[in-house]
């Protein structure tokens, strides 16, 4: 197990990480957005808590991934950083944060670790976001890469696809993760690709894998935490194992609470602040006066 790296619940890093690669223990990473997941998240001993641009889709209600903003991104990772002090922590640069130059991308990057307390940040590309990777590293932050289905992309892709499908698709994969080694990330996401392709990119790198979609080759595994959570009303992918049906679970909660205040159920008193009998006969003699009784 992972944490087991870590003895004493001391912080996980990213050297943490590349010694579970090369002891062959797979990563363990799951996304949360805010204070009480990342709480469980800690508790159920997950070896990285990935802050997902994702959030735009599963906690804001967006489509897709494009609208989310660095405040948006900031405002959770700070409260998933409260949550979780021991994990390792990434905070993923959201659409336009780190391609217009490599000058906007540290500045950009830099505040995930300097306000919101992230240990590093997440972009997605390959070899056209090798300037920004190399710049943001030599700034001392330590960069994962994402290949494969990038969301941010979705426009370009055509849709939420698996990627990598074709021969010449698949080797642009494989010299894209090469790319993002040699310009200094420290581990790569490969998402929606064929296990075989993911297989050969995690034999040939020495920095981890960490698959979604990617099949049982790559060094670790991440999802999406609503996914697992049965919270994401709108598309489960065919990779996502749903370990809970907490939308369901919330609904029926909510549904007990509206039909008792309804049939007024609820307060009960032991739910109101009892006082003593001289107490509370006292408080209505004063209230009376106040509201002109006699
Ligand atoms: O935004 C996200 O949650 C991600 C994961 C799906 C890897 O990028």
């Amino acid at each position: 197990m992972g944490a087991q790296l870590s003895p004493g619940g001391g912080k996980i890093t990213v050297a943490t990480l590349q010694q579970l690669k090369r002891q062959h223990q797979p990563i363990v990473v799951l996304t949360g957005y805010d204070y009480p997941t990342a709480q469980a998240l800690e508790q159920a001993g997950v070896d990285a808590i990935l802050v997902g641009d994702s959030l735009g889709m599963v906690v804001l209600g967006y489509p897709d991934t494009l609208s989310v903003t660095m405040d948006d991104m900031l405002h959770h990772c700070k409260a998933v950083a409260r949550g979780a002090p021991s994990r390792h922590l990434i905070g993923d640069m959201p659409f336009l944060s780190y391609q217009v130059s490599p000058a906007e991308a540290v500045r950009n990057a830099g505040r995930f670790l300097q306000e919101a307390r992230m240990d590093a940040v997440k972009l997605e590309g390959g070899r056209e976001v090798v300037p920004a990777v190399e710049a943001i590293v030599a700034a001392g932050i330590p960069v994962m890469g994402h290949l494969g289905l990038t969301p941010q992309s979705v426009r370009k892709l055509g849709g939420f696809k698996m990627q990598a499908k074709s021969p010449e698709a698949a080797r642009r994969l494989v010299e894209d993760a090469i790319a993002l080694e040699h310009a200094g990330c420290y581990a790569v996401v490969l998402e929606a690709i064929p296990d075989a392709v993911a297989e050969l990119v995690t034999e040939r790198l020495e920095i981890p894998t960490i698959g979604i979609g990617a099949g049982r080759g790559c060094d670790g595994q991440v999802l999406v935490a609503h996914d697992v959570l049965g919270l994401f009303q709108g598309f489960t992918p065919t990779f996502v194992r749903r370990y809970a049906d907490l939308g369901a679970e919330m609904a029926r909660a909510f549904g007990a609470y509206v039909a008792d205040v309804r049939a007024r159920r609820f307060p009960g008193s032991e739910h109101g602040y009892a006082l003593r009998t001289e107490d509370r006969d006292a408080l209505i003699d004063a209230a009376r006066l106040a509201a002109g009784g006699d």
